[in-house]
Parts: structure tokens; C-alpha cells; sequence
């Protein structure tokens, strides 16, 4: 056996992407992957942005600053004005992904041991970054209006030793992967209080924020601070193209105070160098056209659409067998079977029939709950979407008269 180190001896690997295989058969209706739906991309956008990267210098060829090229930090200086956060180019740092971003400051903040609060259910490869950095996870419990801030409360109230205080809380606070769930106005102002009276980081992440297409808007946490004396120092903002423009480009950021976007800065140097100026040139084309403006009308309107025939098929044909909340926006529904059949079970019967979810039991950085799933409705189309619930309930069926 090779002497691997502590956090690979045996590591797991993300329950999203150990479905991938299946991916490959054409007749797949996938409601795994948390992926944008390819015919909503801007190619036409994109391709024109691209044209203007190559040309304007062959900059975009060569090494670029560690931190992020200068023009794309300017469009995203905008981008977060916009979104009603001011920043500059010394607080941000421009991320491989914002999975990335989370990396890097699970670098420079968390020791081996170091105790790191995680909402759950959770994006399961923040859960594994955190576990290789060697933290302790706690779970704290969300609910349809995103993270219990109560329970945080209590946590936190109830520690005594300095070693079991969290370096940071991980949390998506709005439209959450996988559970849809966005945090109420009034639980971000407590949980922004918690961080400056507890003196952990909130490490907020963002990539769906921009996808809403039903109620009103919520500031970010990031946003929030000027709300809350001193809560900006405990903020770091992670937020990235993938889910908005495109996941090949790879450009995300984090936005943080300024200590700790050193600290990132540093160590971003011995993980790639710099994430590509290629990709990044694009971006910022792309930005400074106001192309993602007029974009995000349209991927708004599809993933509407296709939310809304998602939810109203799953109560047409499934009815009592699952209970889920209809999101305001993102990508995904979080739903439980109603009784005792798995989610893994009712998945095995379901890829028989080429449809597939993913379980929820991964997502969970605590107790998993056997009976939870995920469904994202971005990719398949709206035919598929009504077709692949039909298989759902048919797979669903098959498994009632068997037993
Ligand atoms: C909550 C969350 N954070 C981060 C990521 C990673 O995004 P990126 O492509 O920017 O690395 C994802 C991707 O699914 C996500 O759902």
C-alpha cells in the first residue's frame, strides 16, 4: 500500500459524481447533476466575447496575476455594486470555481482538528474539502427557511472550551444546494450578530443567488453587513460564473477582508498559479458587453418554466408519496419519501428505467435521512421533465406491488 496522507487513506468521493456513468446512455433522464441547461447557454455571447479576449493583445496566452486580471476584477467590482455590494480590487480574489474559493480558505483559516459549522443538508464536495483539511464538522439544521439560526444560537451558547469554537460556518443561503431554501431577511441580520458576538467567519456561498425567478429579492450576507456593526469583518462572500454564464470557464471569486484575501492570495499561488487569463478574458468581455444582464432574462424565464412543470408533475403523479417546498429560484427541489422506502432503493428501480435523482443521504454532514432526495429540474427539457416524472412514478409503482 502507498503511505498515503491521513485525509486519503480512504476518502469518499462526491455521491453526485459517482452517478456520472449512467450519464452516458442517450436514453438517461437526468435529474442529478446540478448542471445549466446547455441550450440556455449564450454562445453567441460567449463566441463574441471570445473573439475580443484573443484579439485585443495576446495577453490572455501568457501567465496572469495570481489574483485575477485586472479587467475582469473591475466588471466584478460592478457586478457586486450591482448586487449591492462594494468592494475593490485589493478584498477580491479571482477563484478556479468557487469550489476554489472555499478551498483557499479552508487553507488559510482551519488547522487539523479545527472545529468548522456546516449547514445541513449541504453541497457534499464543501463537506469533503472541509474533512480533508483535517476539520471537525458540526451539523446545524436547516429547515425551508434555510439554516436554524436558533439551533446555531444554542450551539454556540453552549460551548466552553476555546478548542471547540468554529473557525467558520459554511452555508448557501440562498435557493441552497440541494434544498432549494433560501434564508429569511430576518435570520441573516441574527446570524450576522451570532458571527460578530462569536467571532467565527460566515463563509457564504453564492453561485444561485441571481437565479430568482418568483418573490421578492434578499440581500446577501455580504450586502447585509452595513446592517450589522461590525459584521464585516466576519463575512467571506464566494460567488462564480458557473451557474449564470457557463461551468467551463471556471471563473468564480471570493470577496473577504483583507487579512484573510492576503492569506488566499498566497496560497492560490501553489495551487494553479492563477486561474487561465484565457477564460477570464472572456469573462470580463463578457461582462463589460452587459451581456449576462440581458442573459439572465432568459435563463430566469427557462428555469422558471421548468420548475414550475416539475413541481405541479410531481404532485399530479406522485400526490402523497413525496412532500417537497415549490423554491423561489436556483436549480433544485428537495423532497422526502413519505413512509419507509429509501431514496437509494427507489433510485435503483428508477435507473432501470433511465431516469435518475441523487439520494440525499450524501448531502447530510450529520445524521443522513434515508428518505430525502434531490431533483434538479435545469437540464432536461420540459418534455423531459413531465416524461421523467412519469418513469419516477412508474418505478415508484413497481416497487408498491412487489411487496
Ligand atoms: C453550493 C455550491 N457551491 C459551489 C459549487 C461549485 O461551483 P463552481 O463551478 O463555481 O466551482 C457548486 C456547484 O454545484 C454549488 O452547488
Amino acid at each position: 500500500m502507498y503511505p498515503f496522507s491521513r485525509a486519503f487513506v480512504n476518502p469518499a468521493s462526491s455521491p453526485i459524481r459517482d452517478l456520472f456513468k449512467y450519464l452516458d446512455d442517450p436514453e438517461m433522464i437526468s435529474f442529478a447533476g446540478g448542471y445549466p441547461d446547455p441550450t440556455l447557454f449564450d454562445v453567441d455571447g460567449l463566441e463574441a466575447a471570445s473573439r475580443r479576449a484573443y484579439g485585443d493583445s495576446l495577453s490572455c496566452l501568457q501567465y496572469g496575476s495570481t489574483d485575477g486580471i485586472a479587467k475582469l476584477k473591475m466588471e466584478i467590482i460592478h457586478l457586486m455594486a450591482s448586487r449591492g455590494v462594494a468592494t475593490c480590487a485589493e478584498n477580491l480574489v479571482v477563484t478556479t470555481g468557487s469550489q476554489q474559493a472555499f478551498d483557499l480558505l479552508l487553507r488559510v483559516m482551519v488547522n487539523d482538528g479545527d472545529v468548522v459549522f456546516v449547514e445541513t443538508p449541504t453541497y457534499p464536495m464543501n463537506i469533503l474539502a472541509a474533512r480533508a483539511q483535517g476539520a471537525r464538522i458540526v451539523p446545524v439544521n436547516t429547515d425551508s427557511d434555510g439554516l436554524n439560526v436558533v439551533e446555531l444560537e444554542r450551539l454556540l451558547d453552549a460551548i466552553r472550551s476555546d478548542a471547540d469554537r468554529p473557525k467558520l460556518l459554511y452555508t448557501v443561503p440562498s435557493f441552497g444546494n440541494p434544498t432549494g431554501a433560501t434564508l429569511s431577511l430576518q435570520r441573516r441580520l441574527h446570524l450576522l450578530k451570532l458571527a460578530v458576538k462569536h467571532r467565527f467567519l460566515i463563509a457564504e456561498d453564492d453561485p444561485y443567488g441571481d437565479l430568482r425567478f418568483g418573490g421578492d429579492g434578499i440581500p446577501s450576507l455580504q450586502a447585509l453587513t452595513r446592517e450589522v456593526d461590525g459584521s464585516s469583518d466576519w463575512v467571506v462572500h464566494m460567488a462564480s460564473l458557473s451557474k449564470i454564464v457557463a461551468p467551463g470557464l471556471r471563473v468564480a471569486w471570493s470577496i473577504s477582508p483583507l487579512p484573510i484575501a492576503h492569506r488566499c492570495y498566497v496560497a492560490k499561488q501553489s495551487a494553479d498559479v492563477g486561474s487561465s487569463p484565457w477564460t477570464q478574458g472572456i469573462a470580463a468581455e463578457y461582462l463589460a458587453a452587459g451581456s449576462l444582464e440581458r442573459h439572465l432574462k432568459s435563463i430566469r424565464n427557462g428555469y422558471g418554466e421548468k420548475c414550475r412543470v416539475l413541481c405541479h408533475s410531481l404532485r399530479e403523479l406522485m400526490g402523497d408519496a413525496l412532500t417537497f417546498h415549490e423554491p423561489e429560484g436556483g436549480m433544485f427541489i428537495w423532497a422526502k419519501l413519505n413512509g419507509d422506502l429509501t431514496a437509494a432503493e427507489l433510485l435503483k428501480e428508477c435507473i432501470e428505467r433511465k431516469v435518475m435523482f441523487v439520494p440525499g443521504a450524501g448531502f447530510h454532514a450529520g445524521d443522513p435521512d434515508p428518505t430525502t432526495l434531490r431533483l434538479s429540474f435545469a437540464a432536461p427539457s420540459v418534455a423531459n421533465i413531465k416524461k421523467g416524472v412519469k418513469r419516477l412514478h412508474d418505478a415508484l409503482e413497481t416497487i408498491r406491488a412487489r411487496v
